[in-house]
């Protein structure tokens, strides 16, 4: 995991972080109050986007990268590159491991992973850059 600022980020991972600001904004989280939005880029370049879904029976709620994951599926793409997952914490954090083995059902090489803190004003305090052979390793999947 390694701590980065934004102007080491490329272009299209700056708007991939504006894409998971903003669909965060429409996180469902009255339960948990934990809001998460995360923005995929694919293949093509494309980005797709998702943020939690809370529901009272908590079995139901949908991850914000699933969601983002599932998006980009639906358009007509199984291939992710990149996605960044934008929530506030007083630590870092990353994708749980139900969403790191979504990423490896849909990714057919090692994907980028940039994870933003946000401070109580909902600025960026922090981003981490890391990839999902570091966060998955020995992942099981078809070979
Ligand atoms: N959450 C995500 O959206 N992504 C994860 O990988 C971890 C957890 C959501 C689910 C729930 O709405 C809230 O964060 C607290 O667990
Ligand atoms: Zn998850």
């Amino acid at each position: 995991m390694k701590k980065v600022e934004l102007n080491q980020l490329s272009k299209k991972q700056i708007e991939l972080i504006e894409a998971a600001i903003q669909v965060r904004k429409n996180a469902y989280a009255p339960y948990s109050k934990f809001k998460v939005g995360a923005a995929v880029l694919d293949e093509n370049g494309n980005i797709h986007t998702g943020c939690n879904i809370e529901s009272i029976d908590y079995t139901l709620t949908s991850h914000a990268e699933m969601v983002a994951i599932d998006t980009m599926v639906k358009s007509g793409c199984r291939n992710l590159k990149e996605i960044a997952i934008v929530l506030k914490s007083t630590a870092y954090s990353v994708p749980c491991g139900l969403c790191r083995q979504k990423m490896v059902e849909f990714s057919n090489s090692d994907v980028s992973i940039i994870c933003v803190n946000l401070d109580s004003d909902e600025q960026i305090k922090e981003i981490f850059a890391t990839s999902l052979s570091l966060l998955l390793p020995y992942a099981f999947k078809e070979l």
